[in-house]
């Protein structure tokens, strides 16, 4: 069904996300979720980013990255003179994955099996955009990368070149960034974050 437009990737996107769309095995709780957020930008963007999964926001719009910590990073990426052109947005996880409260749907993280469950599409999704560089937002991300819980402090700002794909630039995530307290070591953290940015910048430059 779906064979016919692998040659062009642009169209095996596409398909790739019909797909998903069509899917009847999904994890139960993503019939909660609005819809599916599945990642943007040109195929051949030499950098691609995996974030955990769409917020609030995302669910209802149905794009990755337009809420508070979308905006964040968007003005991080400017900061880091990185142009949209270049850049590939994802998430691990496809759908948002929330508690319902009274007035507002409260963030919950996804788990291993949720992760693991999105994993072959993630890497089918990079394998069709084809990045020079993989940078992962925060734990989920890397965990989706690797298939491991690996400490960001420990592999962040760093290339890990990967066997079987392209390598990956551990970084933290903007929302981690949005809920620092204290307002120093929030400017602090955010500069360092663009660094980060400019880094991975420079790898594909
Ligand atoms: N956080 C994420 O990880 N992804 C989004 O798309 C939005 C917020």
């Amino acid at each position: 069904l779906f064979a016919a437009s692998a040659a062009d990737p642009k169209e095996a996107l596409a398909a790739l996300r019909a797909e998903m769309l069509a899917l009847n095995s999904l994890p139960p709780w993503t019939a909660e979720a609005t819809q599916m957020v599945f990642g943007e930008g040109p195929v051949g963007a030499p950098l691609l980013f995996v974030g955990e999964q769409p917020g609030d926001e995302e669910d209802i719009a149905g794009r990755p990255f337009v809420g508070p910590a979308g905006r964040l990073f968007n003005k991080a990426l400017e900061e880091a003179g990185i142009g949209r052109t270049e850049t590939y947005v994802t998430n691990a996880v496809k759908h948002f994955k929330f508690k319902p409260t009274g007035r507002r749907r409260l963030h919950q993280s996804p788990d291993a099996g949720d992760i693991a469950y999105y994993r072959p599409f993630l890497k089918r999704e990079i394998d069709l955009v084809g990045p020079q560089l993989v940078v992962t937002l925060g734990a989920t991300a890397l965990r989706a990368m690797t298939g491991k819980p690996l400490a960001i402090n420990k592999t962040r700002g760093e290339v890990l070149p990967v066997a079987d794909g392209p390598p990956i630039f551990p970084t933290v995530h903007p929302s981690y960034l949005l809920r620092l307290p204290d307002p120093d070591s929030k400017a602090r953290e955010y500069e360092r974050f663009v660094a980060d940015l400019r880094r991975a910048h420079r790898e594909v430059a």
